[in-house]
């Protein structure tokens, strides 16, 4: 039976991370896998996750099941995190899921079992892996136009174009804040329009939440959530993994904003019956990290202070990448970088040139040129600016 399978395409950016180990040049530079890291290159426990985990290790007297929905403690805690006052908390179900990835399967999953023939609408481009788990599950999948290879911005009039096309009943993915491959993100009055048409047209959201926090800040970057859940019924799949620094301990929430409170209560249902068939319980380590942080108010306000920190950390590199390639090409064709929000930027390269970068600098980025920004630092920021001014870009 077994030599009955295929190989199965590699992700792309998982074997980035491969290659990048394989490399022994000591210089070689990682802008692959969406992984903060800070300027010594290290991804650190967060203070605050640190001291939650000796809070529980010290408190903890059982390991026994939590419930199928994961301890109610962490939903209660992440829900008004994402949602604030947008929507009543007793119309929104949700499930503790392994990790971001999780809660994104299980809601196509949910959606499936709303609606089988659904076709599911997702940026192009979207993280590689949206596509892949759709394919894997078999569900149809369109793509609305949103990322300008000229401005390197959101393409909005494709976008508005596309999704005017959306049949009553379609899912739309969107990613909240920080779009992952490109860093473009939607300015508020688009937010709107699209907020608006999808609600006119009768569609489905289905935000991608996982960068929340790596933006502008945690308010600013639930934003158009918070838009999306007041206009009506959605799906948000919110991780842990970035904000919290977490990534190892796969926490994630799903969350169905419902109209109104008996529907929500038959989401519920639903969504604690995938998570019975998937994987029966979630798992409760990271879940209880983020419940014990938010709600503690010295831990939580010293999260927000890291957190903050990580961000700003960012953007300064971000700025400092535009500063250092304004410097080296008299123009200021890379300001786009300081545009994008959050970790990733698309940089506009070939794949010749992205193979060049690698090849000749030991520079690891996705094939698309997306770089993950917390791969830079101080002294890396001037290589990259010349190995992309050598490529050609
Ligand atoms: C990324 O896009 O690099 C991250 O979301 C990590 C992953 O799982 O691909």
């Amino acid at each position: 039976m077994l030599d009955q399978l295929k190989d199965q395409p590699a992700d792309k950016i998982l074997s980035l991370m491969a290659a990048f180990r394989a490399d022994p040049r000591p210089a070689k530079i990682d802008l692959g896998v969406g992984v903060y890291k800070d300027a010594e290159g290290r991804t650190p426990v967060m203070r605050a996750v640190r001291e939650a985990e000796k809070r529980i290790w010290e408190g903890e007297t059982t390991k026994t099941y939590t419930a199928l929905a994961g301890d109610p403690a962490f939903a209660d805690a992440l829900v008004p995190l994402v949602l604030g006052d947008s929507v009543p908390r007793a119309n929104v179900a949700a499930v503790a899921t392994p990790g971001g990835t999780g809660a994104v399967r299980q809601g196509f999953e949910l959606i499936r079992l709303m609606a089988p023939l659904a076709t599911i609408w997702v940026p192009d481009p979207t993280w590689p892996n949206h596509l892949s788990i759709l394919k894997h599950l078999g569900m149809p999948v369109r793509t609305y136009r949103y990322f300008d290879a000229a401005t390197l911005g959101v393409d909005v009039d494709g976008m508005l174009a596309d999704l005017a096309g959306v049949q009553p009943g379609d899912a739309v993915l969107l990613h909240g804040c920080c779009h992952n491959p490109t860093g473009a993100d939607p300015d508020a009055e688009t937010w709107g329009k699209v907020a608006a048409l999808l609600r006119d047209r009768g569609a489905f959201p289905f935000i991608d939440l996982a960068y929340l926090g790596f933006g502008d800040s945690l308010e600013a970057d639930a934003a158009a959530t918070r838009m999306i859940a007041a206009a009506g019924e959605c799906l948000i799949a919110a991780s842990c993994s970035k904000n919290f620094g977490i990534y190892r301990e796969r926490t994630g929430l799903l969350m169905a904003v419902a109209g109104d409170e008996a529907v929500a209560k038959v989401a519920q249902g639903n969504l604690a019956h995938l998570n019975r068939q998937n994987f029966s319980f979630p798992p409760d380590h990271g879940a209880r990290v983020v419940s014990t942080i938010l709600g503690d108010e010295g831990l939580r306000a010293d999260w927000a202070a890291e957190l903050e920190e990580i961000r700003a950390g960012m953007l300064s590199l971000r700025e400092m990448l535009a500063a250092e390639l304004r410097r080296l090409t008299n123009s200021d064709r890379f300001d786009f970088l300081t545009r994008h929000k959050g970790m990733f930027s698309r940089l506009g390269a070939t794949p010749e040139q992205v193979e060049a970068m690698r090849r000749d600098h030991g520079i690891y980025m996705v094939g698309d040129s997306r770089i993950n920004v917390a791969g830079l630092n101080a002294r890396t920021v001037p290589v990259l600016a010349q190995a992309m001014v050598a490529a050609g870009l």
